[in-house]
């Protein structure tokens, strides 16, 4: 039976980056060897690298003076070396979720260290992270605010570029190349690839270069940003693997035709699950609709029939869909709908909404 992949990440991948990945295991570039043997330092490798910085650059029209790193470590060391490498007096955030959360603690604990502000403008805590907050201003005296632009776990996403005059620096961990950004508002964009872009094991992170080197706390090297723009993403051994796999995967977005034929597409997938959703006797939405997440589909069994939810899990299980199992801080369901995932998979899963709630 058709496997139907809905996790949340790592996660699903398009099956020609698969074969492709598979079959440069066995004989990378033809060179007779694995990918996973020959050395980063390899003129093969390298070209693996810089391709993958060009590509990442043109899909998302990257305007001049930005650099793009394959580095380690996932967003979660992101939360602690953004500010350590940009916040000078003051970083402004808003708590969206629990990544957005865990971002505001680390920065917390590096200015706890070197000095300097945490400043939460708002948060949507009180209602379980089910929205996004509105009523807040972004204050001009900060070095950047800082947003998560899609919560994987509660479903909700901030699908535009806040208007400020204050530096933008966002998490796109999940909605990365799921639509055009405009890169200029930013001064860091970073994410785990573990979701758009490829198998965990990278973390891409694009800085614009000007915006480095003013801190004056000394920065090991390792989380120094400008170390690793000078060594082009191999100041250590890079993740050889993550990173080919991302480039196949950037390479299939071009020829599909860029982020904005993505994004069209996103949205038409996650059109057809929240109608399902909406029209549904059986289940309801867990956010606010002018939230929701095109990435990751939240949704749980209306209270009368809450009953049901083990049921329909089985059942979905039966008919093939994987990982649709809510994050158990919200419970129900989640599909996650990322750029690899076809519209015959929503179609799919849908259908077994409606099958199971004609017997109901
Ligand atoms: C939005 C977001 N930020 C951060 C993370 C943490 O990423 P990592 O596991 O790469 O540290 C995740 C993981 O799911 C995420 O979805």
């Amino acid at each position: 039976m058709k496997k139907h992949n809905f996790t949340a990440g790592p996660c699903i991948l398009n099956d020609l980056v698969l074969k492709d990945a598979a079959s440069a295991c066995l004989n990378f570039a033809g060179t007779g060897l694995s990918l996973l043997e020959v050395s980063h330092r390899d003129k093969e490798f390298d070209g693996v690298m810089i391709e993958a910085r060009n590509l990442f650059k043109e899909l998302l029209d990257v305007p001049e003076g930005y650099e793009v790193l394959f580095l380690g470590g996932g967003a979660s060391l992101q939360f602690y070396q953004v500010p350590l490498n940009l916040l000078k007096k003051k970083a402004a955030f808003i708590n969206t979720g629990t990544w957005a959360t865990n971002a505001i603690k680390q920065a917390r604990i590096m200015t706890q260290v070197y000095g300097g502000e945490v400043e939460v403008l708002a948060s949507s805590e009180d209602k379980n992270f089910s929205y996004i907050p509105k009523d807040f201003v972004i204050p001009e005296d900060a070095d950047y605010f800082h947003f998560t632009s899609n919560n994987t776990i509660f479903g909700t996403e901030i699908r535009k570029d806040f208007d400020t005059k204050t530096r933008l620096v966002a998490d796109m961990s999940s909605d990365i190349f799921s639509r055009p950004v405009d890169v200029s508002k930013y001064d860091l964009i970073y994410g785990g690839a573990q979701k758009n872009i490829g198998p965990a094991g990278a973390t891409f992170v694009l800085v614009k270069a000007d915006v480095l080197g003013q801190v004056e706390r000394p920065l090991p090297d390792m989380l120094n940003y400008q170390i690793h723009i000078k060594k082009d993403s191999m100041f250590n051994t890079p993740p050889v693997f993550p990173v080919y796999v991302a480039l196949q995967t950037m390479k299939w977005y071009k020829e599909l035709g860029g982020v904005k034929v993505l994004e069209k597409m996103n949205l038409d997938k996650a059109a057809v699950l929240y109608d399902a959703i909406d029209s549904s006797k059986l289940f309801r939405g867990t956010v606010a609709t002018e939230d929701r997440s095109i990435m990751n589909v939240c949704f749980v069994m209306k209270d009368e029939y809450k009953e049901l939810e083990k049921e329909f899990a089985t059942f979905a299980a039966s008919r093939g869909m994987v990982g649709i199992k809510g994050h158990r801080s919200v419970g129900g369901f989640r599909a996650s709908l990322y750029n690899a995932m076809p519209i015959e998979s929503v179609r799919a899963l849908v259908s077994v909404m409606k099958e199971f709630e004609a017997k109901h």
